[in-house]
């Protein structure tokens, strides 16, 4: 093992502990207040939290397994989990009347669609419009995320989801975003493009393979 992952194990590790006081905490709270729509929400990010920190650690034995969901649910559900992140005056326009079947844990759809919207936010750097939409032909579906912000030049469309590739270091970018999505997308067999959109503004499209 490299420092780098002995370091990163190590930080994951640790963080898995206190996310494990968080979450029996969590669990108090939600014995007390069953419905309490935050500590739902918290709950849920704090499990999401776990899985993630998991994902890190070596005896991690989680396996690639098939997970049909539908994708109108998933997408849905994604943005449910998002719309509270977006910064007053980002507006989240959502269509997902397509639906069929598609291999992709939902915690994982929402990971990607978090990261492609806060981009999105970030690229607006203001008020804006996020459409994130599906769409379906024969043999795949498309998960489409377009902003109002400037667009990616062209110059940059080819490196911006190689890991650690960022314009925003000094904001706290990390460039770690879009390659973690092309990574979840790409073990689902799906591929993910940037383009424009007029008359600015870009667009991510996830394309995945259909089942059933
Ligand atoms: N919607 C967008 N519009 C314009 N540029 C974008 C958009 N999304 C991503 N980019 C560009 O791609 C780069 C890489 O994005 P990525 O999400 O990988 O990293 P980041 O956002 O800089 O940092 P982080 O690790 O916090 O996500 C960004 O720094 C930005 O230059
Ligand atoms: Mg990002």
């Amino acid at each position: 093992m490299t420092d780098v992952n002995i370091f990163v194990r190590g930080v994951a590790h640790d963080l898995n502990n206190q996310i494990m006081i968080l979450l029996h905490a969590l669990d108090r709270v939600l014995m007390m207040c069953p419905d309490d729509p935050d500590a739902k929400y918290a709950m849920k990010a704090a499990e999401d939290c776990a899985k993630l920190a998991g994902q890190l650690l070596p005896n991690n034995r989680e396996r690639r397994i098939f997970q049909p969901v539908s994708l109108k649910a998933a997408v849905s559900e994604a943005a449910m989990f998002v719309r509270p992140l977006l910064p007053a005056g980002n507006r989240l326009e959502v269509d997902c009347r397509s639906d069929c079947t598609i291999d992709f844990a939902p915690f994982e759809m929402q990971q990607a669609i978090t990261n492609l919207c806060l981009n999105a936010v970030d690229a607006m750097a203001g008020p804006g419009v996020i459409r994130l939409s599906t769409e379906r032909s024969s043999a795949s579906a498309t998960i489409s995320v377009a902003d109002t912000g400037p667009g990616v030049p062209p110059e940059l469309r080819e490196r911006i989801f190689e890991p650690l590739f960022t314009t925003k270091s000094n904001k706290g970018g990390n460039g770690l975003g879009l390659a973690l999505v092309k990574e979840l997308v790409q073990k689902s067999g799906g591929t993910i493009s940037v383009h424009d959109v007029l008359p600015h503004g870009a667009e991510f499209r996830i394309s995945l393979p259909v089942f059933l």
